[in-house]
């Protein structure tokens, strides 16, 4: 079966996107699924977190989505890592994704650029996560066109809520041209348990999420830092940490979906 494409996105900024992309993505890996990790984000935090820095790559999604169709199934070879992160291959990102809004103003079907190059490697995993930049740009319209399901990281916190609204905005403009509308699924992440507010806020998005939430809530912990330091997983780090086992929580619902 094609794999099944996961978008991770909000337009808030440090919501714990990269962290929900890796740690989903490394959840998955460890039930023997093969995944790909695709950093559509111009500052290449899922890359760097696999310990890829800029100096060593040298071919990027960049240089995917700049290149003509006839190009791409020789090209994701050389951009592809293999098992760059505890069981996940990953394609890097780069600073270079920026220069894309300008290169591309005239290409025509820019926003499906992606969902079309995927085709090309979609028969050779189970899942595709697409950790997305905070803003809404050419990278975030070809993750929203390109995904099965969209997973919306929402941090726990007052603030977090109005980034929200960005994003559904955004959301329902790209619906009103599409054949069918883009399935979503929020996620409630960094939960402190002992903070009322955080409470509250996990409460306000139940209701307003309605179905569209994982029962999963993401807590803090602070291995996720950790891991980032060490160029691995929470998997690798502590399998049965509170963090881990809710990301294994949330895999579980994930396999579900379908
Ligand atoms: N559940 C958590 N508990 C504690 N720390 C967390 C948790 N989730 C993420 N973090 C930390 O919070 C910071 C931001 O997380 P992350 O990089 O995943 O957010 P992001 O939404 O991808 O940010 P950006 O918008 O900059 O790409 C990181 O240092 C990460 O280690
Ligand atoms: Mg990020």
């Amino acid at each position: 079966m094609a794999a099944r494409i996961l978008a991770v996105a909000n337009q808030k900024g440090g919501v714990g996107k990269t962290t929900t992309s890796l740690s989903l993505g490394g959840a998955l890996a460890r039930r023997n699924k093969r995944v790909l990790v695709l950093d559509l984000d111009p500052h290449a935090c899922a890359t760097l977190h696999a310990r890829v820095y800029p100096e060593a790559v040298t071919i990027s999604l960049y240089d995917l989505f700049a290149a003509p169709e006839a190009e791409w199934p020789a090209l994701w070879p050389q951009i592809i890592l293999p098992q760059a992160i505890s069981g996940m291959d990953i394609a890097p990102g780069s600073i270079r994704l920026n220069d894309l809004e300008d290169i591309m103003r005239t290409r025509a079907c820019k926003g499906t650029i992606l969902a079309r190059a995927l085709r090309k490697v979609r028969d050779d995993y189970d899942f595709i996560v697409l950790d997305c930049p905070p803003h809404m740009c050419l990278m975030l319209v070809n993750a929203l066109l390109a995904c099965d399901l969209l997973i919306i990281p929402i941090q726990t916190d007052f603030l977090a809520l109005h980034g929200l609204r960005l994003l559904f905005d955004s959301l329902h403009t790209l619906n009103k041209v599409l054949p069918s509308p883009i399935r979503y699924r929020a996620v409630a992440t960094m939960f402190d348990r002992r903070a009322k507010a955080c409470l509250h806020v996990l409460d306000l998005l139940k209701k307003k999420m309605d179905d569209a939430i994982f029962e999963t809530v993401i807590g803090l912990d602070t291995r996720f830092r950790e891991a980032s330091a060490l160029g691995c997983t929470i998997f690798d780090i502590d399998p049965k940490s509170r963090g881990a086992c809710a990301y294994d929580s949330m895999a579980e619902e994930v396999l579900k979906l379908w």
